[in-house]
This record gives structure tokens, C-alpha cells and sequence, in this order.
């Protein structure tokens, strides 16, 4: 009896499997079967093998140098999925047709994950266009205007810190770490307004959620793939956009904050605890959705606003630092620029409208992101059968990747683009300015970076003062290695220079 069973279990094991194989041999046929260019895949885990051994960034980069044509197809897992290299077909998806893709691809979470289920990046529609709206206002000029000058105190932190670890001490210079504590530190009053200092060596809450998030392992580069790009598994295994013990610790200063503020009768206006609290009241929750659900709402911004602000802004500071280091032309006339400022205004430290006019400073940083796009793609998911061109149709539940890399590196916008040339941007008008579509570091159309101002005014705040106290010059190699396990872009080891006193 017992061998009957045992066999049967095994023809039914041979049968699974002889399906599986047919069916995957049959769904890697599918962009063959539609004429449209690919890449082969390998069984069961399409083209992920190399993405789980090298970043994000270089496998986009790969593919660019591969793919010359406007369009192709990739294989995540077994899932197809259409990489779109031209900037008119990006503008069809981000922007024109968006309402076919208003959501991400990436794994929307589950309930024992509340922050990583319900921040503004992960969210889909139509709870993404309420939280965005009200979001909104975070980012006003009035506000930033606000944040500048803490931007600006920290800066002042990041200077000191610099003396004192890499000149003073000698010690090793650890870019990605030391950005991320100026970040942390300005994130911790935008979030919370609480004014701490790890730069200073003080204890800061922020920082002892935020540097796990700096140093990427083998788990969390797994952790953080399978969301972005194979969903289903992410969903089988429960991966989590934020771990446990930051979840707790978001939610833990989050409420002592609102206690102390009910104690001290202190109700600051600035930062975001304050807004969210605001749209806690007037939030129109799905009937039947419980008190938990609008306070999980609150928290999941907060977390994705600490997780966003970081992680981004301290790797286009730390590229900028070491593109400047190689090009002590360009960091003069950018010393240049910064020092007649401060002269024409009278100012030791340049307030929000002054950086915003610094002109080549703002190029410096734009041709880092273009470069260095922080992330190499922008993912959205097809809500419809869509007729992309004469010869392309989008099925329904199709995942959509823009190429950044493919647009931003290719030759006919940007000449010699594995060159860096801030003269590039130097006539750019704004912030908001995307160059006829070939400029998408902070992604485009309604589901745009929310922070790109805030993002851009903190990366400024940091160089002027920088540059103003010290000479970078270059530690590491020009190609620096990308961090393998990151899927937002960061430098091996977190990248060096050498700080060197005017
Ligand atoms: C140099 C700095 C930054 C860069 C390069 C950057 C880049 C990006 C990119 C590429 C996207 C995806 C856009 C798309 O899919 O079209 C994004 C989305 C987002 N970013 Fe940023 N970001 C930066 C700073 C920030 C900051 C400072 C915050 C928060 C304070 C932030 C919060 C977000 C959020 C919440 C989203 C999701 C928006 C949505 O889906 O509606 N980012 N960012």
C-alpha cells in the first residue's frame, strides 16, 4: 500500500513538473511569438540570474548596450516584461496615457507589513491619488524655504564632521555613510521634527532606523529584488519593504512624539507628523476600513519619506563628490561660483533662493543623476490591452520598465555620454525642466518623485558648504564598482576621496 502511494506521488510529481516545463517553454516563446527583440532567457529564472549578482544599475546598463532598438523584452522570472528605450514611447506611458499605468509593477505588500503596503510608493489606485494629493503640501516652497535653513545647520555639521574624521583623525572616508547621517539627520526634522545629530555624535532615533538601510547585504538585496521584480514570490515568502524592527521603531517615535507634543501643548506646523494627523482627520477611508488602517496610513509615509530622502540624496552626493574630485577644472569654476555668491549677498551661508540660483552647481548635480541615475528604470504595470505603436500591444497585467540609462546615455541627446560635462545643464531652466524627455532621474508624469525639490535643495545645501571649506581629490578609481546587492544605486564600499583643506 505504502509503495503504491509513494509511487503515485511521484507520477504526479513527474506530471507537475513535465507541465511546468512546458508551460515556461511555451511562455519564454512570448515575445519571439509577438516579433519583438529579447533577451534569452534562462528556464525558470528568465534574465534574473545576473540581476541577483550585480546591481540594478549595471544590469539596465548591460541590457543598453545590448538593445539599440526602441523597445524589447525581458524575462523576470518567468514573467514577460517590455523595456522601453525611447523617450517618445516613455512619454506615451508616464505621462499621456497614464491612466493605463497608474500603478507599479513592484509587490503592492501584505497586512503584516502596513508600511510597506501603504506608503505612496508601493500604493496603488485609487488610495494613491488621495495620499498623494495630500501630500502634497509638504513640499511647498514656503515649506522648503523652512528646510533650507536646517539643511544649511547640518551642512554646517557635515563640514566639522569632515575635520574631525578625515583630516584631524585620518580615518577612512566612507561617503555613503557620512551623506546618509546629513540626511538622516535633516529627515528626522522634516518626518518628525525632532532636531538630533548623529553627525554630531549624538544619539539619534533616525539613525538607528536608517543605517541598517545604508549597508546593503546579500539578504536584503534578495528581499528587496524579489519585490521589485518577481512580486509573486515576494508574496509567498511575506518579504517586507521594511523589517520588523524598524516598522516598531517608525511607529515607536512616531507616537512618543504625538504624546510629547499633547504634554508640551507644542503643536509644530512644519513637519510631516503634523500633516499626517491633519489628513487623519479629513481622510475619506474605503467604508468599513478601521481606526488601524488610517494610523498604519500615517506611519507608512513616514517611512517611505525617511526611506526615500536617504538613500537617494547621499549617492548623488557621493557620485557628485567623486566626479568633482576627478575634475578639479569644473570644482574650481564651481568654488567660483559659490564664493561670488556669497560675496554679491553678503552671506556666509546661501539661504534657499540664493542656491537655487547657483547656476552651475545645479548642472554639476543634474549631470550626476544623469550619469548616475539613482534608479535605472521606472516601473509601471498595464491596467488594460494597449496599443503601444502600429506593431506593439500591452496586455492587461503586463509590467512596463522605462530604460533611464537607455535615454540618458544615448549619444544623440548627450554626446560622449560616459563623459561628465556639467556644461551640458548649464542652460537648464528648472528643477522641473526634463529636456524634452531625456532627463528622468525623479521619473516623470503624476507619479513623479514627490520629493524631487526637497531632494535636489538638500544636495545642493551640502556641496556649497563643501566645496567652500575643501578641495575633494580622487581616493578611488575613476569606473568606481556598484554596490552588487543594491537596487538603488550606491558605490562598492561606499566611495572615497580625499578631503583636503583650502
Ligand atoms: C536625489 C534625490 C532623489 C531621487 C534621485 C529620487 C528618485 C525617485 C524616482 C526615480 C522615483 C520614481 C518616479 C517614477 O516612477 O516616475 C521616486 C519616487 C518617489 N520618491 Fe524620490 N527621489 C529623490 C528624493 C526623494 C525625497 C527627498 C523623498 C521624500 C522626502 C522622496 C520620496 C519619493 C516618493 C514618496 C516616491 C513615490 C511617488 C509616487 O509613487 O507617487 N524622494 N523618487
Amino acid at each position: 500500500m505504502f509503495e503504491v502511494i509513494v509511487q503515485a506521488i511521484l507520477v504526479l510529481m513527474v506530471l507537475l513538473l513535465t507541465i511546468l516545463y512546458f508551460y515556461l517553454r511555451r511562455q519564454y516563446d512570448y515575445w519571439k511569438d509577438r516579433g519583438i527583440p529579447y533577451e534569452k532567457p534562462t528556464f525558470l529564472v528568465g534574465n534574473l540570474g545576473r540581476l541577483l549578482r550585480i546591481s540594478m544599475f549595471d544590469f539596465m546598463l548591460n541590457l543598453t548596450k545590448k538593445h539599440k532598438t526602441d523597445y524589447f523584452g525581458i524575462f523576470l522570472g518567468w514573467k514577460p516584461v517590455l523595456v522601453i528605450n525611447s523617450r517618445k514611447l516613455a512619454k506615451k506611458v508616464l505621462v499621456k496615457d497614464f491612466e493605463h499605468f497608474q500603478n507599479r509593477y513592484s509587490f503592492p505588500g501584505h497586512a503584516d507589513d502596513p508600511l510597506g503596503a501603504l506608503n505612496l510608493f508601493t500604493v496603488k489606485n485609487p488610495m494613491w491619488g488621495t495620499m498623494r494629493n495630500e501630500l502634497a503640501p509638504m513640499f511647498t516652497s514656503s515649506r522648503l524655504k523652512k528646510l533650507a535653513e536646517l539643511m544649511n545647520i547640518n551642512s554646517g555639521e557635515l563640514v566639522r564632521r569632515i575635520q574631525a574624521d578625515y583630516i584631524d583623525n585620518n580615518k577612512p572616508v566612507d561617503m555613503k555613510e557620512l551623506f546618509s547621517m546629513y540626511t538622516s539627520d535633516t529627515v528626522a526634522y522634516t518626518v518628525f521634527g525632532l532636531r538630533v545629530s548623529v553627525l554630531k555624535d549624538l544619539t539619534s532615533p533616525l539613525w538607528f532606523i536608517t543605517q541598517h538601510m545604508v549597508r546593503w547585504t546579500f539578504w536584503r538585496g534578495f528581499e528587496f529584488s524579489m519585490i521589485f521584480f518577481v512580486p509573486a514570490v515576494a508574496a509567498i515568502m511575506k518579504l517586507k519593504f521594511f523589517s520588523e524592527p524598524a516598522t516598531n521603531y517608525v511607529k515607536k517615535l512616531f507616537w512618543d512624539v504625538v504624546e510629547e507634543r499633547k504634554k508640551t501643548n507644542n503643536p509644530s506646523n512644519q513637519d510631516l507628523l503634523h500633516l499626517m494627523l491633519q489628513l487623519k482627520e479629513n481622510l475619506k477611508l474605503p467604508v468599513g476600513s478601521d481606526k488601524e488602517l488610517a494610523d498604519n496610513l500615517m506611519l507608512a509615509q513616514a517611512a517611505v519619506f525617511i526611506l526615500g530622502s536617504i538613500e537617494t540624496s547621499s549617492t548623488t552626493l557621493s557620485y557628485c563628490l567623486h566626479e568633482l574630485a576627478y575634475h578639479p577644472q569644473v570644482q574650481e569654476k564651481l568654488y567660483k561660483e559659490v564664493s561670488e555668491a556669497m560675496e554679491q549677498t553678503g552671506k556666509d551661508i546661501l539661504e534657499f533662493n540664493d542656491l537655487l540660483e547657483l547656476r552651475y552647481l545645479t548642472a554639476c548635480v543634474k549631470e550626476t543623476l544623469r550619469k548616475f541615475p539613482t534608479l535605472a528604470f521606472l516601473d509601471r504595470v498595464c491596467n488594460r490591452t494597449y496599443q503601444l505603436t502600429d506593431d506593439v500591444t500591452i496586455e492587461k497585467g503586463t509590467p512596463v520598465y522605462i530604460n533611464v540609462h537607455a535615454i540618458q546615455r544615448n549619444e544623440k541627446y548627450y554626446p560622449e555620454p560616459e563623459e561628465w560635462k556639467p556644461e551640458r545643464f548649464v542652460d537648464s531652466s528648472t528643477d522641473n525642466d526634463n529636456h524634452d524627455f531625456t532627463f528622468l532621474p525623479f521619473g516623470e508624469g503624476p507619479r513623479f518623485c514627490i520629493g524631487k525639490r526637497y531632494g535636489m535643495l538638500q544636495v545642493r545645501a551640502a556641496i556649497a558648504q563643501m566645496v567652500m571649506k575643501y578641495r575633494f581629490e580622487p581616493k578611488d578609481p575613476y569606473n568606481v564598482e556598484t554596490d552588487p546587492y543594491s537596487v538603488i544605486l550606491g558605490p562598492k564600499g561606499g566611495g572615497k576621496i580625499k578631503f583636503v583643506l583650502r
